[in-house]
């Protein structure tokens, strides 16, 4: 796969995004599915953060490996843009962001490319807006704050 250059963002290589997913799908906590996710979330100042799916006895306490990274990437303070996430998880298929992971997304990288694979084949590339369309975000939200104060 060709470098992506994206706006002012970072030139990124989606392969190598993607590797970097794969490598944190081998760190995944999945004891119980027994499906193991990784992710790589690349910043527009080209920072890159990674995560797994983080599972629990508690079944719906079980954390995916977009929120791990992206709450990971939020809580070192950083407020910018993510440009790029990349999804591995097991099996042949790409595995796409659950709707629960499209919504965290958006809410850092309202523009962002999405790069989802299996184990083998080839990635499907998409972005946020074709997997969340019409979606509810910080600036609709900002918008009704506006106009209530
Ligand atoms: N999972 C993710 O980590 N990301 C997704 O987008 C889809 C699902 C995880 C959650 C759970 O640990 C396992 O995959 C099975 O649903």
């Amino acid at each position: 796969m060709r470098p992506k250059h994206r706006g002012d963002g970072p030139t990124y290589d989606e392969a190598d995004l993607l590797r970097r997913a794969r490598a944190a799908k081998g760190r995944a906590y999945a004891p119980y599915s027994g499906f193991h996710v990784g992710c790589a979330v690349l910043t527009e100042d080209g920072r890159l953060f990674e995560g797994t799916n983080v599972e629990n006895a508690s079944y719906a306490v079980t954390g995916c490996a977009e929120t791990t990274a992206i709450r990971h990437m939020a809580s070192t303070g950083y407020r910018g843009q993510i440009v790029a996430v990349a999804v591995v998880g097991d099996g042949d298929d790409p595995v796409t962001p659950c709707g629960a992971c499209r919504q965290v997304i958006f809410e850092f990288g309202p523009e962002a490319m999405v790069y989802s694979s299996g184990d083998g084949g080839r990635p499907l590339v998409t972005s946020i807006t074709e997997l969340l369309p019409h979606a509810f975000g910080p600036k609709r939200l900002n918008q009704g704050r506006a106009e209530t104060d």
